[in-house]
């Protein structure tokens, strides 16, 4: 029997963590008790250096790490304690984005985007490409979204990095997920490209109302394009919120000591210009 958690399972709480744990066997206490509520449609980065603790956070919340206390609530229900069908059932509802797109190289683009499915088709059915006409159907109409519609049967080795990840975009959303999950989406990506693919999650999240936690070293990117940010700094929580809010203090007190205010200047110059170019890019490709 789940306990509903109080004033957690509100109609907007998508995803509730509260006091999340993590200490791997190792003695490393990756994450000292979070807290951190996301609302349904709301795209949050996660920032923090190396060692932070982003990967193990999201990595918690689909248990492809075991927390070791806290509690995790994704609508309503406590994904701590769920069993391995209920996990299967939770997991569908989380897409994930990895910064090495985790592609099935030997794969066609259309192979790996309805491998996202494999939760609802099956094992064996996926293993022998049989899928159902509808997924082929969505996962054209992801391909298009995602500007990819005439790579379709590339194999996913010949393609750019960027491409490439536009592929994991395109597998995490096959399952109509309700919350993306996403590391390092653009850390293997040049800075135009890394813009690009930023975009392009958060213009998704936006038209899907879908709540998303995206881990990202490169504050400047995550200035650029979300609302919020929670700054993490060795597994605990030092600052959550807007954009404007991370002074050189605060970025010294997740970061340490770096001059953050020259780098965000030249960066946000950079990305103005660059911006012009990637929207005219990306129109001419739809
Ligand atoms: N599988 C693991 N076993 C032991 N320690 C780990 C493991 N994964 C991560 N850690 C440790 O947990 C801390 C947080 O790591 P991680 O979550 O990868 O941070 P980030 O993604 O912010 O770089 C680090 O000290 C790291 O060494
Ligand atoms: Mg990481």
């Amino acid at each position: 029997m789940v306990q509903p958690l109080d004033g957690a399972a509100g109609p907007d709480g998508m995803l509730h963590l509260e006091g999340l744990v993590k200490q791997y066997k190792t003695g490393d206490k990756a994450l000292k008790g979070v807290d951190l509520e996301v609302p349904r449609g709301q795209v949050l980065a996660l920032i923090g250096p190396s060692g932070a603790g982003k990967s193990t956070l999201i990595r918690c919340i689909n248990r492809l790490v075991e927390p070791s206390s806290g509690r995790m609530m994704l609508g309503g229900e406590d994904i701590v304690r769920l069993g391995a069908g209920g996990l299967r059932r939770a997991r569908r509802r989380m897409g994930m984005i990895f910064q090495e797109y985790a592609l099935v190289e030997r794969l066609t683009v259309m192979e790996n985007v309805l491998s996202g499915q494999l939760g609802y088709v099956g094992f064996w059915r996926s293993y022998f490409r049989r899928f159902p006409p509808a997924a082929v159907e969505e996962a054209f109409r992801l391909l298009q979204r995602v500007g990819l519609e005439q790579f379709y049967d590339k194999r996913a080795d010949e393609l750019s990095g960027g491409q490439r990840q536009r592929v994991g975009i395109a597998r995490a959303l096959i399952q109509d997920p309700d919350l993306l999950l996403v590391d390092e989406p653009t850390a293997s990506l040049d800075p135009k490209t890394s813009r690009q693919i930023m975009r392009l999650i958060c213009e998704l999240c936006a038209e899907r109302q879908l709540a998303a936690i995206i881990n990202i070293h490169d504050v400047a990117l995550a200035q650029m394009f979300v609302q919020r940010i929670v700054g993490l700094r060795l597994g605990e929580v030092v600052y959550d919120g807007t954009p404007d809010g991370l002074t050189p203090e605060v970025l010294t007190e997740i970061y340490g000591e770096e001059d953050w205010a020259a780098t965000r200047d030249r960066e946000a110059d950079e990305a103005r210009a660059a911006q012009v170019l990637t929207e005219e890019e990306r129109l001419a490709a739809m």
